[in-house]
C-alpha cells in the first residue's frame, strides 16, 4: 500500500464499506423476521423475553435470542435493560403491519438473490443483454407485489384517483380499465374491488407475475377482472380503454415508445393514462439528495434496466431514467398532448395524468 496513503482516511473508508455488509446481513434478518413471522409475533405484545417471543412464535429460543440480539444492535427493535425485548407500535407499522400500514416495508426484503440469477446479472455485463423479468424467476415478481401492495392498497383509491380529473365518476358507472405492466396484481385486484362496475385487465408479459396476479383475483372472489400474459406493446387497438395505468414499468420496457404508441391507438380520445414512475431529474446532483439513491441504482442494475435491455436495441432506462422530461417527450411522441403532473406526498414516485 502506498506511503502517502492517510491511514485515517482509508480506515474510515474502509468503515462506510463495512456499514453496506452490516446492510447485507441486517437485510437477512429482516427477511427470517418476516419470513418466520416473528416481527407479527412482537407487534402489539408490549415488552418480551426471548422465551416468550420463541415459544409465541414456535421457533427455537437459542436462535430467536440471537436474532433478537441482532435487530436491537440494528436499532430495528426495542432491548430493555433487563434483557427484554419490544417492537414498538412505529416499528410495527413498518416491519409487522402489512395489511394496515401503507409504511411497511418487510415484505420488500427477499433474503439474497439466487445464485442462477446473479450469475445472469454479471453475465449482462459482459453481453449488454439483460434478463426479462420473467427470466429473472418467480421470486421476483412475489417480492415486487409484496413491496408495492400497501401503496396500492391503502393509497390508489384514496389518494391517487381522487386527484384526476372524472375518473372516480367514469370507473363507479363502469369503465375499462388497463393495467399494463401489472405485475402481480394488486393495483388491478384494488380497482376491480373498489369499481365493482368496472371491467379490469391487467397486461403483463412475465407468466410468472400473471400466474401471481390471477391467483390474488381468484382468491378474491372477482368476476371483473382478466390478465393477459403480453407486453403492453401488444394492447389491441380499439380507442375504448377508459384509464390505462402504468406503475413503475415504463422505465422497464425495452421500447417504451412501441408501448406509449399502443397505449395511444387502444384508449378513447377522453381516456386518461396515468403514468406513475420513479422520483428523478435526469441530473445525478439533484438527485443525490435522496438518501436512498443507491439502493435505487441496485435496483437498476440487479431488475430494471436487466428488463430494459433484454432485447437488443433496448432503450435501457432503468429504474432512475423516465423523469418528467423523458416521460412528457415519450408521451407527446405517441400523440398524447395533455401532461399533468402530480406530487402526491409518495416519496418514490411523481404521477403523471396523460391525455389526448
Ligand atoms: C417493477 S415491476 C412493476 C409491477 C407493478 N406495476 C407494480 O407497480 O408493482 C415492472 C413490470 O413491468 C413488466 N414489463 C416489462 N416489460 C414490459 C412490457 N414490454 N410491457 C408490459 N409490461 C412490461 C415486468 O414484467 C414487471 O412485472
Amino acid at each position: 500500500m502506498s506511503t502517502e496513503l492517510d491511514p485515517q482516511a482509508v480506515k474510515m473508508f474502509g468503515f462506510k464499506v463495512w456499514t453496506y455488509k452490516m446492510g447485507e446481513q441486517v437485510s437477512l434478518m429482516v427477511y427470517l423476521g418476516d419470513t418466520l413471522g416473528l416481527y407479527k409475533t412482537m407487534s402489539s405484545r408490549g415488552v418480551m423475553t426471548s422465551h416468550e417471543v420463541a415459544a409465541a412464535a414456535d421457533l427455537h429460543e437459542r436462535f430467536v435470542r440471537e436474532w433478537l440480539l441482532g435487530q436491537a444492535a440494528a436499532g430495528l427493535i426495542d432491548r430493555h435493560d433487563d434483557g427484554s425485548f419490544e417492537l414498538t407500535d412505529v416499528q410495527s407499522a413498518v416491519l409487522a403491519d402489512e395489511e394496515n400500514s401503507i409504511n411497511f416495508a418487510a415484505g420488500a426484503f427477499r433474503g439474497g438473490v439466487d445464485s442462477t440469477v446473479l450469475h445472469k446479472i454479471a453475465d449482462s455485463f459482459r453481453t449488454g443483454v439483460g434478463m426479462t423479468y420473467q427470466e429473472q424467476g418467480p421470486n421476483a415478481a412475489a417480492g415486487l407485489a409484496r413491496m408495492t401492495g400497501p401503496w396500492s392498497r391503502l393509497a390508489l383509491t384514496s389518494t391517487v384517483l381522487p386527484a384526476l380529473a372524472g375518473v372516480e365518476d367514469k370507473l363507479d358507472a363502469g369503465a375499462l380499465v388497463v393495467d399494463v405492466g401489472c405485475g402481480g396484481g394488486v393495483m388491478l385486484t384494488t380497482l376491480a374491488q373498489a369499481f365493482p362496475n368496472s371491467r379490469c385487465v391487467g397486461y403483463d408479459p412475465s407468466h410468472a407475475a400473471i400466474e401471481i396476479a390471477q391467483a390474488r383475483a381468484n382468491e378474491l372472489g372477482l368476476d371483473n377482472c382478466d390478465f393477459v400474459a403480453a407486453g403492453g406493446e401488444d394492447l389491441p387497438a380499439g380507442n375504448d380503454i377508459d384509464l390505462v395505468i402504468t406503475f413503475d414499468c415504463m422505465h422497464d420496457m425495452a421500447f417504451p415508445d412501441r408501448t406509449a404508441a399502443a397505449i395511444r391507438g387502444a384508449i378513447a380520445d377522453d381516456g386518461t393514462w396515468l403514468l406513475k414512475d420513479i422520483r428523478s431529474t435526469g441530473d445525478f446532483s439533484k438527485d443525490s439528495r435522496n438518501p436512498l439513491l443507491a439502493m435505487f441504482y441496485g435496483f437498476s442494475v440487479a431488475s430494471c434496466l436487466q428488463s430494459a435491455m433484454s432485447e437488443p436495441g433496448g432503450a435501457g432506462l432503468g429504474t432512475l431514467g423516465l423523469h418528467a422530461g423523458v416521460a412528457q417527450e415519450l408521451t407527446q411522441a405517441a400523440g398524447f398532448s395533455q401532461f399533468t403532473t402530480h406530487d402526491l406526498d409518495d416519496a418514490a414516485n411523481l404521477y403523471y395524468e396523460v391525455r389526448v
